[in-house]
């Protein structure tokens, strides 16, 4: 959800205001993603890195995160929206610790929509924590070593109930992954939208799903005909 910050800037404004749009922004996207028939979606609300922010800003997304709980959840309980988190716990506010537990809690039944909200979330920190439980299993003589192998460990990360990743969407005009989804991504089409995330909605969403469904995705094989023409 990137650009907040230059959003708010460009009308004049504190950056928080831009988090406070990125929120709208991300009811918009919720609504426009159910509509348009996508059935997960994860959002980066907050990295591993994004500490080193000033501490008032910190505070004020922290902020958001609470206020965007207590307004909305019940509203996407009732649409069928199933609310999760990936990330580190540790480090974290304890009552947004309290208040993410809940909201998953009370929308786990949900299956119309997964939402997954990326806080505290690292990849890398992700992947290492999955080798660290492999580590474990082998030095507990439960996994043999030479058994690990792709599907094992993804089966580790904090995203191995969720389907492959197809299309990743970075806004903002930034062609980084910055530390998102980085073993997700393998196979994932990318699209890199030249608009701020406050600006995000229907349209855009829309113009990225239109993008996605023209890529040939080939995973490392040929297209379908090529396929067939050597077979
Ligand atoms: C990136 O823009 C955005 C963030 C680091 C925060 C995104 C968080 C929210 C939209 C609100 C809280 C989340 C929820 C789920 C309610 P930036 O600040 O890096 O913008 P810039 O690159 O223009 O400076």
């Amino acid at each position: 959800m990137d650009g907040n910050g230059r959003w708010a800037k460009g009308k004049g404004q504190v950056r928080t205001l831009g988090h406070r749009a990125g929120v709208e922004a991300l009811k918009r996207t919720i609504t426009a993603a159910v509509d348009l028939g996508v059935t997960h979606m994860t959002v980066f609300a907050f990295s591993t890195e994004n500490w080193r922010r000033p501490a008032q800003e910190v505070s004020d997304l922290m902020g958001l995160l609470r206020a965007f709980i207590k307004a909305d959840l019940e509203r996407l309980r009732r649409e069928g929206v199933c609310v999760r988190i990936i990330g580190q716990r540790e480090g974290l506010p304890p009552d947004i610790v309290t208040m993410v537990d809940d909201a998953r809690a009370r929308t786990k039944d949900n299956s119309r929509f997964f939402l997954q909200v990326a806080l505290n979330y690292g990849a890398q920190a992700d992947i290492v924590e999955a080798a660290k439980r492999l580590a474990e299993e082998a030095r507990a003589g439960t996994l043999d070593p030479a058994a690990i192998t792709p599907d094992l460990l993804e089966s580790r990360l904090s995203t191995h109930d969720l389907p492959p990743l197809d299309l990743l969407i970075r806004t903002s005009g930034e062609h980084r992954l910055s530390n998102f989804l980085l073993w997700e991504a393998a196979y994932a089409e990318f699209v890199f939208q030249d608009i701020l995330w406050p600006d995000y909605g229907r349209d855009a969403l829309k113009a990225a799903l239109d993008i996605f469904a023209r890529r040939s995705r080939r995973y490392g094989g040929l297209e379908a005909d090529h396929a067939v023409q050597s077979a």
